[in-house]
């Protein structure tokens, strides 16, 4: 017993082929990650865009297993996001330790207007225990990626952001300023402090800057090149937090654009973080791509990182390849056991998510376990909030079946109760139930909502006559997601799936966020009847397969 552990630790240690962390360290998708270490406790924020609630906060004391703690967005009225538009949102989130306190530092995006300028406002929200946030503190700029640092020596507060160089030539850059926590106001000058190792034009993009200290260099760790293939971290040091900054010869630090044949693509948006042993690694965002999709969209890698000089190097200076592990942490087994959620307790289990803010209550847990859906007059294709939750999807190779409560009464022609494979209010894929065009009982329907060819969007769903005269007990959707094909279905007790539809990953196509699995159910543009049937789903159940990913993609 003692000899087999002290082997294990020992072969941890040393990592070949033994179990080491593997890449990504959290799955589906969950961009933009920035790491922070307090004592022997790592937590990683991420972006959420258009979801409820918002800013994820993952833990993990041995970087192998992270828990979804809390949201720094968990009131409707922090930030509403009403209406705001696909791939906006809140991003980019950063997390600061400042004398007990967590600073959780973002932008919101509502959405561009052809005919008005509308920009990313930066606010920061505050907690002592990561549970419950103050409300909003809006800053003096507007910009993108923000990061607050203290520097330790001087105890003043920088604000570092992409900001313009100025309205008219609309330069992006890093821009700073020593910053008021509580005010939001700049209380220095506001001033352009790096621009990248790239030449300076009007598309360029130095963003996500991070400050840290180590053995007296102030770092400033950035991401550019764009947020797809060429993606990339670079670093510049300074002897103080206000520059100038120097690039490192290390540059790019992580970069896997120059071979787009390799399985992890669009590397970047890199946070540092030591452990307690001395050891440094980094988390960054990149996709795994099965051809040339990555339905699942970014998700979060972990690499080591060295030091020589004064200067670090992410993964000894080479493309990540999916195959690696690295000895700072046991593996992540993978398939896990199915997850499985009866929807039992008093509130929702926290990776379950609506779209943008909820203004009205669109669910309800039942006694004995079930969600019931309120249904409201929006769709999924609405740039809205139906009554929806959604779960991250965390592989391609995986499927997901929803069970409905029974019910006691007919629904209304065109009402539906449904689940869906979501990528976006304009790319969705849909089986269900509702009432039937022609007649007062249930028919079955797979509905498919996709951008283009051409301009807009194109809806096109099929009837199923089942003739049901209300939902059936023992009635269940299911999504089948394979590497390259999605498939939809229903069946009843435990009879064989009737599979009804399918469809490649193409019409999923991931944007700054990635493919959810949603339950719904809507009066599509009409008001469920106001005493019509009460419909929902009494469990989910997600069973994972084995992934097999070679370090190059095949056609
Ligand atoms: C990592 O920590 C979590 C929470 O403490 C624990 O449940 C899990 O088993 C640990 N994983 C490994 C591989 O040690
Ligand atoms: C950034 O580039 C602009 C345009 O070339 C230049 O005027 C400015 O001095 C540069 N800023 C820094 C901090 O290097
Ligand atoms: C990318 O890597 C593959 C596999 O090693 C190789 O066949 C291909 O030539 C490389 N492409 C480029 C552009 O380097
Ligand atoms: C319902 O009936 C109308 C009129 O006969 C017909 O055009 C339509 O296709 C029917 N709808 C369905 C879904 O069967
Ligand atoms: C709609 O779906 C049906 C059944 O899958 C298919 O035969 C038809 O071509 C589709 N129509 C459009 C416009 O995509
Ligand atoms: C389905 O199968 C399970 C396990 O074999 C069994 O317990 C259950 O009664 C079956 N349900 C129906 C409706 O046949
Ligand atoms: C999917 O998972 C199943 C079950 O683990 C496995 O048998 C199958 O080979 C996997 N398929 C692919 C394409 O990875």
């Amino acid at each position: 017993m003692i000899w087999s552990t002290l082997l294990a630790v020992v072969c941890a240690a040393f990592g070949d082929g033994v179990a080491a962390l593997k890449n990504p360290i959290i799955r589906g998708w969950n961009p933009d990650p920035h790491v922070l270490r307090v004592d022997d406790t790592y937590y990683i924020a991420v972006s959420s865009f258009n979801v409820y609630p918002g800013v994820p906060i993952y833990k993990s004391k041995n970087l192998t297993d992270w828990e979804l703690v809390s949201h720094a967005i968990n009131r409707p009225e922090q930030v509403p996001l009403y209406g705001s538009r696909t791939n906006n949102g809140i991003w980019a989130p950063s997390l600061s330790y400042i004398a007990g306190t967590f600073y959780m530092t973002t932008m919101a995006m509502w959405g561009s207007d052809p005919n008005a300028r509308t920009w990313p406002r930066i606010f920061w929200v505050a907690s002592k225990d990561l549970i419950s946030w103050s409300d909003p503190i809006w800053a003096d700029p507007y910009g993108i990626d923000p990061h607050i640092f203290r520097d330790p020596a001087t105890s003043k507060d920088y604000l570092t952001l992409m900001g313009l160089n100025n309205g008219y030539d609309q330069i992006w850059g890093i821009s700073q300023c020593q910053v008021n926590l509580k005010s939001g106001k700049c209380v220095g000058p506001y001033r352009r402090v790096w621009n990248g190792t790239l030449p300076v034009t009007a598309s360029v993009r130095p963003e996500g800057p991070k400050l840290f200290l180590k053995d007296g260099y102030y770092y400033l760790l950035i991401a550019e090149g764009g947020t797809g293939a060429t993606h990339r971290a670079s670093i510049a040091r300074s002897n103080s937090p206000e520059g100038p900054w120097e690039a490192s010869p290390t540059n790019p630090l992580i970069f896997n654009g120059a071979n787009t044949t390799l399985t992890i693509g669009n590397t970047g948006h890199a946070t540092f973080t030591d452990t307690p042993d001395g050891k440094w690694f980094a988390t960054f965002l990149a996709k795994r791509y099965v051809g040339k999709d990555s339905p699942l969209g970014r998700e979060t890698f972990f690499a080591p990182v060295t030091w020589e000089d004064g200067w670090p190097t992410m993964n000894r200076g080479k493309p990540l390849l999916i195959s690696q592990s690295f000895d700072y942490a046991p593996d992540q087994q993978w398939p896990p056991p199915p997850f499985e959620d009866t929807f039992e307790g008093s509130e929702l289990a926290p990776h379950w998510y609506q779209l943008r803010t909820p203004y009205t209550q669109n669910y309800r847990l039942i006694e004995g376990g079930g969600v019931v859906l309120v249904p409201n007059v929006f769709t999924l294709s609405d740039r809205d909030t139906p009554a929806a939750i959604l779960r991250k999807q965390k592989s391609v190779n995986m499927t997901f079946t929803a069970s409905l409560l029974s019910s006691q009464k007919p629904v209304n022609a065109w009402e539906s109760i449904g689940i869906s494979a979501y990528q976006s209010e304009s790319n969705h894929q849909d089986i269900g139930l509702r009432g039937c065009a022609n007649s007062t009982s249930l028919c079955g329907f797979a509905a498919s909502t996709i951008t283009g060819p051409g301009p807009g969007v194109r809806a096109n769903t099929t009837e199923i006559p089942l003739n049901f005269p209300s939902v059936p007990a023992d009635f269940q959707l299911h999504i089948k997601s394979e590497p390259k094909l999605y498939k939809l279905g229903y069946s009843t007790g435990n009879a064989t799936v009737n599979w009804v539809k399918e469809f490649k990953p193409d019409v999923l196509p991931s944007g700054f966020d990635g493919a959810m699995f949603a339950l719904y159910a809507s009066g599509n543009s009409l008001p469920w009847e106001w005493d019509g049937a009460e419909v929902g789903f009494e469990r989910v159940k997600e069973v994972y397969g084995e992934e097999y990913y070679e370090d190059f993609i095949s056609s």
